[in-house]
């Protein structure tokens, strides 16, 4: 039985529990930005291919207690690095935080890394590469106030990164993110579901995902292949049973909208590269004035927020607009808002059902859930 921890944004936390225990994981617990789980390498593997959740599945090689850079360094040179990776394998070491003395965390990840080429130099007489931009080995350090723990990444690129993203549109959302509010949104694969401003699409093509029941990982490498562990037999065993037709819902209705056009035309790239296109219908279109694509359905949207694109006081004009739009032509809809503005909900004049903490890196958004019914939601 071996110890891992799967990161993924905050929020997300207790939808990522359940995930990882759906996958075969064991004593399971949840941290503000991941869960700790323990289970054999057919779990780690299936995390990474099957998590919608995670941003990346660590594996547990040592902790140590430290003061200082010193400790960590000899807490290093300590672990046998050669029984985990070949000296052939390129490197990289990251470091996190929270509450170390340390003043430099960019001192303590030269040490690291320091201490395991010195392991290797000391035993083989040669040492590993660093690679910073694309290395096939990432260490990870995780610094408490006393005490730290030594991971291998076994993820390589984070999972958010599903291999069908061609064009980005205008700032677009994690796909784990975007798996998180599909799944918050409670949406059901037989209602129609709507993202009016789908920019580049990730709303859409999550949901058509989590429909079919596509694993977000059946088209992209892992770190773990590069590990000494790797046991070839069990991951190909794994990836052709995901590579099997799943679920075929009947009327799968997906429907995706935007004003822009440029976005518009990398949401048709990146929906015909994750393979959905069958299931998801784009048009271009103002919110404003879009008619509801059915009499009831659910709609997710990300609309602009103020920090990257669209000032303050544009959209202090835009969401009242969004709320008459709303209540004029989507009665019956159940709509989810998720927003760094925590704003919306006020200056639509709507009053929202729920409202779910999450981030989006380290911004705190909101996920509202407004349910449009006729003529009553008037503040
Ligand atoms: C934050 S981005 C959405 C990003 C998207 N969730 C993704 O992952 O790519 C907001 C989008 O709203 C669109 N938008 C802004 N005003 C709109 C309007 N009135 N009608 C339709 N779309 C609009 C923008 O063009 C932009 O693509």
């Amino acid at each position: 039985m071996e110890q891992f921890f799967a990161s993924s944004p905050r929020g997300l936390e207790p939808l990522l529990a359940a995930e990882l225990v759906s996958l075969g994981a064991q004593s399971v617990q949840q941290v503000p930005g991941g869960a700790a789980f323990s289970g054999d390498w057919r779990v780690c593997y299936m995390a990474n291919l099957w998590s919608r959740l995670a941003s990346r599945i660590l594996w547990r090689v040592a902790e140590f207690d430290y003061a200082g850079e010193g400790d960590i360094h000899e807490a290093a040179r300590k672990v046998d690095w050669m029984r985990l990776f070949t000296v052939e394998r390129s490197l990289r070491v990251n470091v996190s935080a929270q509450k170390s003395p340390l003043t430099s965390l960019d001192f303590a990840t030269l040490r690291i890394k320091d201490a395991v080429c010195d392991r290797f130099r000391e035993t083989l007489g040669s040492r590993p590469n660093v690679d910073r931009a694309n290395p096939d080995v990432r260490v990870h350090a995780f610094l408490e106030s006393a005490r730290g723990v030594f991971y291998l990444d076994t993820s390589g690129e984070p999972l958010f990164k599903r291999g069908w993203r061609a064009g980005a549109g205008e700032a677009p959302l994690r796909e784990n993110l975007a798996a998180g509010i599909i799944l918050l949104s409670g949406w059901k694969p037989e209602e129609p579901l709507l993202d009016p401003m789908c920019g580049g699409g990730t709303l859409l093509i999550e949901a058509a995902a989590i429909a079919r029941g596509r694993a977000p990982g059946v088209n992209r490498r892992f770190g773990f292949e590069n590990l000494k562990v790797f046991s070839p037999a069990i991951w190909e065993k794994e990836k052709r049973d995901a590579q099997k037709p799943r679920n075929s819902p009947k009327a799968l209705e997906i429907f995706g909208s935007d004003n822009d056009p440029r976005v518009l035309g990398d949401a048709r790239r990146n929906i015909a590269g994750a393979g959905v296109d069958r299931w998801v219908k784009l048009e271009q279109a103002d919110i404003l004035e879009r008619a509801a694509p059915a009499p009831a359905g659910v709609m997710v949207a990300n609309p602009p927020y103020g920090e990257r694109i669209g000032s303050k006081e544009k959209l202090a004009e835009f969401y009242p607009k969004l709320g008459s739009a709303l209540k004029k032509n989507y009665p019956g809809w159940r709509c989810h808002f998720f927003t760094a503005d925590l704003r919306l909900p006020k200056l639509m004049r709507l009053q929202p059902s729920r409202r779910v903490p999450l981030f989006n890196g380290a911004l705190e958004c909101r996920l509202f859930e407004i349910c449009i019914v006729a003529g009553s939601n008037r503040r």
